[in-house]
């Protein structure tokens, strides 16, 4: 996508009931539509899509724009025309795609669900996310001790564009009590049968690990979850502390299948320097799959004039847990580990950490999990976007023939391998589009400064150079064109 077109549509506010769509005298739907651009779906985006009511329109999307008051309203009829252009280009198979999966052996209609948080904790929340097409929940962790919570108790560290892509939070767990919990896990069983429901617990001893996880089963919770990961707990002897350890995941592991025959996930924590064990600890104590990753510890940042840390709690805070976008790398590293391990590999995975589109939902099906979970996305978009992960999946499956998730499943397993099996006899050199490129230099500030000085920048042309006795092909300057105008041609060393 022209980056031009990129920062526009990031510009977007992605309003509730949009006024954009309200004016549209042809129920073009522009919201919708350049939410999926913004969420990198352009098959979602072009859905139905025919720009011959724009072209005679004369856009009163964009005047009803919240952002037209300030004179800077989004040109919607341009990204129309783009959606357009867009659709041109696809060649998606017209046969259906299969979106389902499974977690432990019980079906899911797709592979996403809440993950076990605030946007998982009562029925209206969790009755709202089924009606638009999320396939199962883990409910908020349930426990049998009371939660005192801060206020505030979130803080985020924000990209140029005013999204979050790093969220901290030092919440603890469901502030209802058991009853209330099972009650919502029965009404949602009668009115949604086919939906799953992952129970999230927590006890403090082997007895309550056992009951929590019989009482939840009983209740008709498909799966039950055990929270051996949660940063945020007063008690340290609890959440993380536990997952920490092998002995005390495999100890609590079996307490808990004491208590049910359905499946048992262990939800673990990034807080450790090496997963597998611990999920191999997991297995011995009865565990079918692996949920990962809850949170990182984490300090967002420090307010350099009052002098407290963030979310601050009357000029304090503490370690609590990140996550959303910037997790990603961490939860597909302990992810691929997990499915690489031989030992591990038949358990089922529920990846999560820092989901927000359907590139990323495919990114953690190849390696390796087969159902996904989300929290922060939803926390900062709403449930809507299920919509976008839904057509865009369905769309990268219809535009490579692939039939059904299963196909994808596990596809770059493989692909990562020890760093002493690395091919080392190739160097890819950066080519100039100078056709695309816009002058800026950046390239060639970048290699002076963080490479090997091998881009000369001509002021006068405003054009980059390459020295190729110089470019190691490290590619930090296609990393930092702003404009995608760097591709790359291979040479054997
Ligand atoms: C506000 C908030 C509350 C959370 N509460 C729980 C919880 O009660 N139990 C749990 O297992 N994980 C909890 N998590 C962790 C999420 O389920 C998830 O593992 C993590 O946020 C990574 O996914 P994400 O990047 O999609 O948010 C919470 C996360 C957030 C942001």
């Amino acid at each position: 996508m022209d980056w031009l077109v990129k920062n526009e549509i990031n510009r977007c506010l992605l309003c509730a009931e949009a006024p954009c769509s309200k004016a549209c005298p042809y129920q073009v739907e522009p919201d919708r539509r350049i939410r999926s651009l913004y969420f990198e779906n352009p098959y979602g985006a072009s859905e139905g899509f025919s720009f011959d009511a724009c072209e005679k329109c004369d856009a009163p999307c964009e005047k009803a724009c919240c952002l037209a008051s300030q004179s800077k309203a989004i040109a919607i009829r341009d990204l129309m025309r783009k959606v357009s252009e867009t659709k041109e280009t696809l060649e998606l198979s017209s046969e259906e795609v299969d979106l389902s999966t499974s977690i432990c052996g019980v079906k899911l209609e797709n592979p996403f669900m809440l993950s076990s948080s605030v946007v998982a904790s009562d029925y209206e929340m969790i009755s709202k996310a089924f009606e638009l097409g999320w396939a199962g929940v883990a409910y908020k962790t349930i426990c049998l001790f009371e939660q005192h919570e801060t206020s505030p108790r979130f803080s985020a560290l924000k990209s140029r564009t005013g999204s979050f892509y790093g969220f901290k939070n030092i919440e603890q767990l469901s502030d209802h009590a058991l009853e209330e919990n099972v009650a919502v896990f029965k009404q949602l069983k009668d009115k949604y049968p086919t939906k799953v429901i992952v129970a999230s617990i927590m006890g403090r001893n082997e007895k309550e690990w056992e009951y929590l996880a019989r009482v939840c089963d009983e209740a008709g919770a498909d799966v039950i979850e055990c929270n051996f990961s949660c940063p945020n707990m007063e008690d340290n002897t609890l959440g993380v502390t536990i997952g920490q350890s092998r002995r005390l995941v495999e100890r609590f592991m079996k307490a808990t299948r004491k208590g049910t025959k359905k499946p048992i996930l262990a939800k673990l924590t990034p807080n450790v320097t090496e997963m597998v064990p611990i999920a191999q600890a997991a297995k011995r104590g009865g565990a079918n799959g692996i949920a990962a990753i809850n949170t990182i510890k984490s300090i967002t940042g420090v307010n350099i004039d009052s002098l407290a840390p963030e979310p601050a709690v009357r000029g304090q805070s503490s370690l609590g847990g990140y996550s959303g976008a910037a997790v990603k790398p961490i939860a597909l590293r302990f992810i691929s580990e997990i499915a690489r391990d031989e030992e591990c590999k038949t358990m089922h995975i529920s990846g999560m950490g820092g989901i927000e589109t359907w590139r990323d939902a495919v990114e953690f099906l190849l390696l390796g999990a087969s159902s996904l979970q989300l929290t922060t996305a939803i926390m900062q978009y709403g449930y809507r976007i299920i919509e976008d992960l839904l057509s865009g999946l369905a769309g990268y499956m219809k535009e490579r023939n692939i039939h059904k998730v299963s196909e994808i499943i596990r596809g770059s397993v493989d692909n990562v391998v020890d760093l002493n099996q690395l091919e080392r006899d190739t160097i890819l050199y950066p080519k100039f589009n100078l056709d695309a490129c816009i002058g800026c230099g950046r390239c060639s500030i970048s290699c002076f400064d963080g490479g090997h000085h091998a881009i000369q920048f001509d002021a006068e042309t405003r054009r980059p150079k390459l020295n190729g006795s110089k470019c190691v092909g490290c590619h930090l300057c296609r990393l930092v064109c702003p404009v995608q105008a760097i591709g790359t041609v291979r040479k054997r060393i």
